[in-house]
Parts: C-alpha cells; structure tokens; sequence
C-alpha cells in the first residue's frame, strides 16, 4: 500500500503524475484548505504551502506523520518545535527562489523611485495631456541612491549585487557579521538612518516579528522607501500605515501581515505605495524548482530518508 500524503494545494499536473508513483494524495479543498481530521489520522506526509499553518494540534492529530515538505524557504507557518518533538523532519525548498526575489525586491525599487504604477495610471486613464517639460514626474535615481539592506542572507546578498550593478552605495547588518564584497556593513538602526531605500531580507522568527516599528520608522529619512518581499510580520504594519498616511515614507510591500491582504486593509488606500501579492518566487521556472525540492523532501521522509533541505535537527 502507498503511503498517504495530505497536499494542502492541488499540484500542478506535472508534480501529481510524480507523486502517485510513490504516495497516495489527499488534496484539500484550495478555497478552504481545511484538512480533515480523518486525514491527519492515517497520514504518513504532508506537502504544504506557506498558507498551511502547521501546529502543535496538527502534529498530536497525526500519529503516523513522517514528514512535512513545505513549497517555501520561509518556515514561519510550520511550529517547528512541535514538530521536532514528535520527530517529524521539515523540508523547506532554499536556493532556488533567491534569484526571484531579488529581482522583485529590485522592481518594486525601481516602481516606487520611478513612479511606474501611478505614471500607467496617469496614462491610461487619459490625463497625459501635456508637452514634454522638465519637471515632470519627477522621481530618483538609484544609482545616486544609499540602498540598505536588513539581513544578508543569500537573497539579501543578491539585492546587494543587483544594488551595487545599479551604482548604488550599498549598507547592510546582519547578525551574523561577515564580509560581503562592496556592502559597508552597521548597526540597524545606521542603516536604517542612513539609507535612502531599506529592503528586509530576515526570516521571520519570534526575535524579528515586528523587528520594524514606530522606532525603526522614525529613523528612516524622510522620503525614504522601505521595500519588503520577506514576509508582513516582520514590520509592524500600523505602524508604518501611520508614516505612510502622513506622507513621511514610502514603501514597495509583497508581503504583509494577513494575506490575501484584506478589503479593509488601510495600506489600500496609502499614498506612495507600491503593492503586488507575494510574487517573490512567481516566475514559471522558480515555481517549478520549488515544487521539485519539495518532491525530493518528501521522498525522502517517506522512505525514512534524511531530507535534503531539513529545516529542523
Ligand atoms: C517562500 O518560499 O518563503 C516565499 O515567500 C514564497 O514566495
């Protein structure tokens, strides 16, 4: 008999034909994704998103899991503790969406300096009506930009790269103080002070929820632009609503704090902001690179197997 596996998304068809060659798959209903109890019971693996929150009360629900296999690098939905106490292995998929993000993490960049989402607006909705002149839709140039990194992990490296490509003066911190050529490396709140664009690339854990306040937002220069393709619950959103209401910053957001952003989010209606729906890793190539590790992680904990992307011991 083939060991059952509980997808809380339904694979593309391509990840399907693999996967019933080794599991059997129960996929949840997408608009729901509520996984019902039965399931947990006789489950053997898991292959989930980052809307799957994988708890405490899951893992006790599940008695015979060997393996949870998230289509993500970001882990923050997975209780990891838990799982490592019931000695379940957590697969997560690094390195193939750095290059993605990154690029995202560029555009929405280049969209807020350059205006782009408001400048397609102005002209479609048919008020471009006036010569050519000098002080029109006016924004700023990276290359004469101070671009502020908060984390320096793979994706944080490659904005820097893509940064420095642009003729940006690149700072960063990390906590993990290392050389990384051509990123002039300080405290937080330097950066933060002295940076003309700041973009987040830390994982969320309990030390960097809301890691960006009122405090943090208060540093930044007036005018300055906080970018974040890392994940909502790392800046405390409020707050910045609050900045960006008052027309003190501006900001480039993929990710926020409840997702899909809700109707009644205030950041709807902010001026100077850019907002895209957690596309980091949307690019057709990424995805499926993704969904291949996944496999792989899953795979292996099937089998007893160490995972190869493991995020806990
Ligand atoms: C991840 O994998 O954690 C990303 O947020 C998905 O885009």
């Amino acid at each position: 008999m083939l060991p059952k596996v509980i997808a809380t998304m339904a694979p593309p068809e391509s990840v399907s034909s693999q996967l019933s060659d080794f599991c059997e798959l129960l996929t949840c209903d997408p608009a729901t994704g509520v996984i019902p109890d039965e399931w947990l019971q006789s489950a053997d693996g898991m292959l989930c998103t980052l809307n799957t929150p994988v708890t405490a009360g899951l893992f006790s629900r599940a008695p015979q899991l060997k393996v949870v296999s998230s289509v993500s690098v970001g882990v923050d939905h997975i209780d990891l503790d838990a799982a490592t106490a019931a000695a379940v292995p957590v697969g997560n998929t690094p390195g193939v969406l750095v290059d993605s993000t990154a690029d995202l993490a560029l555009g929405l960049m280049l969209a807020v300096t350059r205006r782009l989402p408001e400048a397609d607006q102005f002209v479609r909705k048919g008020e471009w009506t006036n010569a050519w002149s000098t002080g029109f839709f006016l924004g700023t140039d990276l290359s004469r930009s101070t671009v502020g990194l908060i984390g320096l992990g793979p994706i944080g490296q490659a904005v820097a790269k893509r940064a420095l490509a642009f003729g940006a003066r690149v700072i960063g911190w990390t906590r993990t103080p290392r050389e990384i050529p051509g990123v002039e490396l300080m405290s937080m709140d330097e950066v933060l002070s002295g940076a003309d664009i700041t973009s987040l690339h830390t994982a969320l854990v309990p030390e960097t929820r809301n890691l960006i306040g009122a405090r943090e937002l208060a540093l930044m220069k007036p005018g300055a632009i906080l970018i974040n393709t890392a994940r909502g619950g790392l800046i405390d959103e409020p707050a910045l609503v609050d900045v960006l209401q008052a027309g003190r910053l501006k900001a480039g957001l993929d990710v926020f704090a409840e997702e899909p952003l809700p109707a009644n989010s205030p950041l709807l209606t902010t001026p100077n902001t850019v907002l895209v729906p957690h596309l980091g890793s949307a690019t057709a190539a990424t995805r499926q690179a993704m969904l291949d590790r996944a496999v792989i992680n899953l795979r292996a904990g099937l089998a007893g197997e160490p995972l190869p992307y493991c995020v806990n011991p």
